[in-house]
Parts: C-alpha cells; sequence; structure tokens
C-alpha cells in the first residue's frame, strides 16, 4: 500500500480540486447527504489497484462542496449481506442524529449466482456508522432477476419511497422498481415505474428521481439502451427524463412530451446522483469514467474520479446543469481579454492545467479552441465551433495517442456561443451556454502541455476571462 501511495504521488494526472480515491478505484458516488451541518458524500471504493473488486463506501464531508476532507472507508463488505461488494446507494437524515442509508449488498452464493440484498446502515452524528440487524429490509420481487440495485431512498409528505433499478424476468427489459413505506420497516412493492414506452435496454442502473424548479426529473443508466431510442457514443449512457408530473403511489412518471436526452455530451459520465438540499436547491454529481473502461492512470494504480457538484435547473422544459457560484473562491491571477483576432492568425496562452476559462464568441465565426496543447501542436482537447451553424465538437486525443475521437452536439444556429471550461490537470468539464450542455471528459497529456490556443481562417471576435483555480489538497 505504501508502495502504491509514492507511485500515485508522483502521477501528472492527479486533480487539484476534485474528488479522487487516494489509491485504487473509484466509481459512482453513494449517500449524498447534508446531515448534521455537514455535507456528505460516499463513493464506491476499492483500494488495491484499479479494478472493480470487493467494493466499500469510502465517506467525504464538506462544509462548502468546494473542500472536501476524508474520512476513509465507512462501509466494508461486511456481512452475509454484503459479502462480495457494499455496492451503491442513497442516504437520508432522519434528524440532527441518524443519517439513514440503504445500500445494495452484491453476493455470491456457493454456486457463484448473484444475490442482490437492499440493506440500511444508520450513521450518528459521530460518523458512527451500524449496519441494521435485521437485513436485508427489502425483498428482491420474484418478476425481477438478480439485476436489482443503487436505491434511492425519497421522502415526501405522502411517506417514503425506494426507487431501485431492475431487470424484469419476463423479457429481461431494464426497469425501474417502486416501493413505499410509512414506518421505514415495511416496504410495499408498488411496482415498475411508468415512464416510458421505449424498452430501456436490459438493466437501468442508479435510478434517481428529484425535483427541479416545480417539474420532476428522473435521471439514470439504461444499459443496453437501442441506439434507434437515442443516439450515443459511450458504452452505457447516463440518461435524463424531464416529466409534467410524478405520482409514486400510482408508479408513475408523466413524461408526455419530453425526450430521452443525455445527460452529458462528454466522453466520460455515469451513475449521476441528486440530492435536494435544505434551501431547495437540486444538486448532482457524477461518476466521471464508465464501467468497462481502461485509463491511463490503471498503470499509476488508480482510476477515475467524481464530476464537480453542479446546480440544476429546468427553464422553458430545458434542463441547465451549472457550476457552484461558490467555486469562484478557488479563482487567482484574473486575465481579461476583448478582441477581434485576424484571419489565420491565433492567439495564445499559457495555463496552468487548473484553470476556469470563459470564452463568448460573436455568431457568424468559426474556429478552433485547443486547449492541453503545446508549441509543437500536441493534442489534448480541441474544440471546435462553428456558430453559424450551431456545431459544437470536442475532439479528443484517444488514450493510445494514435488516433482522435470526438462528439458533436447541435446548439441553435446564428447565435452567440458562451463556453465555461474547468481543466483540473486530467479532468476537462465544459459549459456550453450557461449549461444547457455540459461535457465531462478525461484527458491524459503530457505535464508541459499547457497551452490554450484559440484558431481561426476567419476573423474572429471574442471575449475571454481566465482564471487559475487553487488547489484545495
Ligand atoms: C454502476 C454500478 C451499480 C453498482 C455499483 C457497483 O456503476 O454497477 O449498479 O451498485 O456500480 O460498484
Amino acid at each position: 500500500m505504501t508502495n502504491l501511495k509514492k507511485r500515485i504521488s508522483n502521477s501528472n494526472h492527479r486533480l487539484a480540486w476534485h474528488i479522487q480515491p487516494p489509491t485504487g478505484l473509484l466509481n459512482d458516488p453513494n449517500g449524498f447527504s447534508y446531515f448534521n451541518h455537514e455535507w456528505h458524500l460516499f463513493y464506491q471504493y476499492y483500494p488495491y489497484g484499479p479494478v472493480h473488486g470487493l467494493k466499500s463506501w469510502y465517506h467525504v464531508t464538506s462544509k462548502d462542496l468546494i473542500h472536501w476532507e476524508s474520512h476513509g472507508i465507512a462501509l466494508y463488505p461486511d456481512t452475509p449481506y454484503d459479502s462480495q461488494g457494499v455496492y451503491s446507494g442513497s442516504a437520508l437524515p432522519l434528524n440532527d442524529r441518524n443519517l439513514l442509508i440503504m445500500y445494495t449488498g452484491n453476493v455470491r452464493d456457493q454456486a457463484g449466482h448473484r444475490q442482490s440484498y437492499q440493506n440500511y446502515a444508520l450513521m450518528s452524528a459521530k460518523g458512527t456508522i451500524t449496519k441494521e440487524r435485521h437485513n436485508p429490509i427489502i425483498q428482491r420481487p420474484d418478476n425481477v432477476t438478480e439485476h436489482f440495485r443503487d436505491p434511492q431512498l425519497i421522502q415526501t409528505e405522502h411517506g417514503y419511497y425506494a426507487l431501485l433499478g431492475a431487470q424484469r424476468r419476463r423479457d429481461l427489459s431494464g426497469q425501474i422498481n417502486v416501493f413505499k413505506s410509512t414506518n421505514l420497516h415495511h416496504w410495499e412493492n408498488l411496482g415498475f415505474l411508468n415512464f416510458t414506452d421505449i424498452r430501456m435496454g436490459y438493466m437501468i442502473e442508479c435510478p434517481n428521481l428529484i425535483q427541479v424548479d416545480g417539474q420532476p426529473l428522473l435521471i439514470f443508466c439504461p444499459q443496453g439502451l437501442s441506439q434507434k431510442d437515442l443516439a450515443y457514443d459511450n458504452n452505457y449512457p447516463n440518461t435524463y427524463l424531464i416529466g409534467n408530473h410524478a405520482d409514486l403511489d400510482q408508479a408513475n412518471f408523466d413524461a408526455v412530451g419530453h425526450q430521452l436526452t443525455l445527460l452529458d455530451e462528454g466522453f466520460d459520465c455515469y451513475a449521476t446522483q441528486v440530492l435536494k438540499t435544505p434551501d431547495g436547491r437540486a444538486l448532482a454529481i457524477t461518476w466521471v469514467g464508465l464501467p468497462d473502461m481502461h485509463y491511463p492512470t490503471d498503470k499509476e494504480g488508480w482510476s477515475n474520479c467524481l464530476s464537480m457538484v453542479k446546480e440544476l435547473h429546468i427553464k422553458n422544459g430545458k434542463l441547465y446543469q451549472m457550476p457552484l457560484v461558490a467555486l469562484s473562491q478557488l479563482r487567482q491571477n484574473h486575465q481579461h481579454h476583448v478582441k477581434t483576432m485576424m484571419a489565420n492568425t491565433s492567439q495564445a496562452l499559457i495555463g496552468s492545467n487548473s484553470y476556469e476559462l470563459q470564452l463568448t464568441i460573436s455568431a457568424d465565426q468559426q474556429g478552433q479552441l485547443k486547449l492541453m496543447t503545446n508549441q509543437e501542436g500536441k493534442l489534448g482537447l480541441t474544440l471546435k465551433f462553428d456558430t453559424k451553424s450551431g456545431q459544437l465538437t470536442v475532439q479528443r486525443q484517444c488514450f493510445t495517442q494514435t488516433s482522435t475521437e470526438q462528439r458533436t452536439v447541435s446548439l441553435t444556429s446564428n447565435k452567440t456561443l458562451k463556453l465555461r471550461i474547468f481543466v483540473d490537470h486530467s479532468l476537462v468539464e465544459i459549459f456550453v451556454n450557461n449549461g444547457e450542455r455540459v461535457f465531462t471528459q478525461r484527458v491524459f497529456v503530457a505535464p508541459e502541455q499547457t497551452l490554450i490556443k484559440l484558431v481561426s481562417t476567419q476573423q474572429l471576435t471574442y471575449n475571454s476571462d481566465y482564471w487559475d483555480l487553487q488547489s484545495t489538497v
């Protein structure tokens, strides 16, 4: 372990202000909650290497959602109901003294068959966690296979609900199973959530329901979704549906008139978890990574990270994801430019690879913004924009370095393009037009690739703001 830590501390790809595993592998955010005057967050964790091994929950807390304090592993796979992994789940503060955690216990029986149990654990204000003696607390219905996991605990004025990702036995389709309880002891099965006519692949992972600006929002990860139903390029998409109305007692989510949409247009985004804050805001945090993927840091003994916490809004039927206002406390060394650049020229700025860049480009312009490049033109991430047609393409250097891969979105044509970009060494988060679209991805370059370059074959009018961002570690 000491050797692993030493190797990791020499990495160029460690992050300055995002949550990352001390060693080994991180995946889904879990138990995102506000309890006892602090923000709590856990994540799926395997300490001994960059593999999906025996999972635990790692615990971090924060006073401002920007600076995070580590508390180590909080939930171990140490009971007969979670012996092969403490899988994903959520947390709900019951009062000032108790945070109720509901998680999936992954178990393999003697024959190697998977069993999925839904369990409770209780965290006290002092941070002591006790698993419930009467686990498991929700029985798997007979019409669901062993793929039954990732409970989201919800409290409303009508009672408690748990949403679970499930695979229906009859047709092996992805479903969201709704349960209700009035006392948190007995859970009633209300059936599968009625929210779409589209076949949601063979499994839905990590379902999350939240009210955003008065409208219900359902975020989930359908595995095996047909490309005919939604165009996506990542192996597994993280998607959302806005609803007109949700009635959990009827297991109904009315999304008539709304389309299944990608939550993030970037290369790495999965298992997003949401939180309703005590003052009514809707927050989200995402695993920046994907199942079944390998990353260049694997050879350094660690893998993956979490995104920044984002605030969600719905305006005119559209979802917006925004960085937190509090993030501006990390800013330093401001540089502001308003410029008209001549055709066939370029502008360059040496960045620190821990920065925020805001760029506004007028309508009717074309060009490229190159991030994490160098004087020799080595590639990191390139944004190709055409504000006349509204096309925006994000191109990433493949991890093998031999080719590039890209993701494209169509924005409103003939409109000013506003980019807000956060670079943290090997993580780039791009917010387009006030969070109307987001691209989240890892980018792995050599330490000297810190150049930001704007290139155009036309005259280009833009204004930009740049700040270095301080480290929080
Ligand atoms: C999603 C997921 C969850 C599961 C967890 C295990 O990435 O597969 O469905 O609970 O990861 O680590």
